[in-house]
């Protein structure tokens, strides 16, 4: 089939510079959820309309199976299919889609594509409580025979609780030839593809219809109201199937996923957590409260503390990590690895039974197993202009307080005492140490306040 993405219209109530698909929902453009459900069904074209916001919505989208169709000026959803005209393949029925529209799910998709075989007008329709702003689905004797926009119809019109999802799949060659025939002679001064379904009709062309397995899959996105109960609705279903996986969340609602989380067995979960990117957790890893964690693999029975950001770093099997770690980018932990508060890792390998328990900065290094990072140790990794490493070899104790002056190794078995300033290799197996000697000043006196 041939796909046609709408989603050239300016979104005036997001009260925004961003063109309103490229708002995210779950870390993603709205129109990217749909670009990507469209992508699923294996469209033969895939023609995005865009207009408002000019290049910045091709740009945000680069892929040689989509093809963009500029409409400017935007005079309504018939002119804006007509701008895909071109790029359609006659021989296959057309789906269009909304940008703004990002959660119909693929298999309620394939059902409007079933139903509209290959020579009827199918349109995905959905009964609402309060279908206020829809267009209605008007039928005769069960038949559809038109659809009526909100600002058109009359007060019997505008009970009908059907309504228009905007979501339809026409025989190409009869679109051409509807869409030719469209007028703007209505409340919006605008042409509406709804139009097309009264022709239909005329034409003697089957008129049909499909619904979604929820009514929230053709929810639009108009205001930033309306993008907050997205977002929700699709963070409730996410949380949903992580529960339903058997994996262990403290509470549902409080829960972020902008990105893919895949889980091992006995993986529990606490309140407040934000998962982006691609995250893996194996089996019985534990999270706690308020993480942020980001492209990370997270080895079987780790446990993360509360208040840990962690991004694009791997954690060996059995470490312990937190409360307030960060792991940056480039962060490799062996297995049984300690990583304590307020300590920084980046860029670095750190191998099996290592510590670092408390306040310290590892940048750019090497470390060992059985390394003991003592409080406060910071490695200088940059002079201002240039990066060096720091290699730190097996069994190293490192006292606290110290600074190693990259690029530096401390070689195996090495202790540094504490308050070392490293700026030259320290020799395996030996205690180096730099600090000032310690003097008392006997004849000393604390001053004292002078009364006046
Ligand atoms: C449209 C339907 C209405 C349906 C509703 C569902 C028409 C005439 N009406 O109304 O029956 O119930 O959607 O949400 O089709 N767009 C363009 N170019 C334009 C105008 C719109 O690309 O010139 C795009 C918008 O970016 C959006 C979509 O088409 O993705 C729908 O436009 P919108 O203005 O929201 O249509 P509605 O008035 O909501
Ligand atoms: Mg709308």
């Amino acid at each position: 089939m041939n796909i046609v993405i709408l989603a050239a219209g300016m979104g005036k109530r997001m009260h925004s510079a961003l063109p309103k698909v490229l708002h995210p929902l779950a870390g993603k453009p709205l129109l990217a959820h749909v670009i990507d459900t469209a992508r699923s069904l294996s469209p033969d074209t895939l023609c995005v309309i865009y207009g408002h916001g000019g290049a910045a919505v091709p740009d945000a989208f680069k892929g040689a199976d989509i093809a963009f169709a500029i409409q400017d000026p935007q005079l309504g959803t018939g002119h804006a299919v007509v701008q895909a005209l071109p790029h359609l393949d006659d021989r296959c029925p057309t789906l269009i889609l909304y940008g703004d529209v990002p959660l119909t799910s693929a298999v309620t998709l394939q059902r409007l594509l079933d139903v509209a075989e290959r020579d009827k007008l199918a349109i995905l329709t959905v009964h609402l409580d309060s279908p206020v702003g829809y267009g209605r689905i008007v039928r005769e004797d069960g038949k559809i025979v038109r659809i009526v926009e909100q600002k058109d119809a009359d007060e019997a019109e505008r009970a009908i609780r059907e309504v228009n999802s905007g979501i339809m799949v026409a025989p190409t060659v009869r679109l051409r030839q509807w869409l030719t025939n469209l007028s703007n002679d209505n409340a919006q001064g605008e042409y509406y593809l709804t139009d097309i379904v009264a022709q239909a009709v005329a034409d003697g062309v089957p008129v049909v219809a499909a619904q979604p397995d929820a009514a929230w899959e053709t929810l639009g996105v108009n205001s930033k109201v309306q993008l907050a109960e997205l977002e929700r609705i699709f963070q409730g279903e996410i949380a949903a199937a992580l529960l339903e996986q058997g994996v262990t969340l403290a509470d549902p609602a409080r829960i972020d996923v902008r990105g893919k989380i895949l889980c091992g067995g006995d993986v529990s979960i606490d309140v407040n957590c934000v998962f982006e990117g691609l995250v893996t957790l194996e089996d019985d890893v534990s999270i706690g409260a308020h993480c942020v964690i980001k492209n990370a693999h997270i080895g079987r029975g780790v446990r993360i503390k509360p208040f840990c950001h962690i991004e694009e770093a791997t954690i060996g099997a059995g470490s312990v990590i937190g409360p307030y770690a960060r792991l940056r980018p480039g962060t490799e932990l062996a297995e049984d690895v300690h990583i304590g508060n307020f300590v920084e890792i980046k860029n670095s390998q750190i191998a099996a039974h290592s510590k670092a328990n408390h306040l310290a900065y590892v940048g750019d290094a090497t470390v060992g197993s059985r390394v003991n990072i003592g409080a406060g140790t910071i490695t200088c990794n940059y002079d201002g202009v240039n990066k060096f490493r720091t290699v730190i070899e097996d069994d190293v104790f490192i006292g606290s307080d110290s600074q190693l002056i990259a690029p530096v190794t401390v070689g195996k078995g090495a202790t540094l005492g504490a308050g070392t300033t490293l700026s030259k290799n320290a020799p395996a197996g030996k205690l180096t140490i730099s600090r000032a000697g310690q003097v008392t000043i006997e004849s000393w006196q604390r001053p004292i306040k002078i009364k006046k």
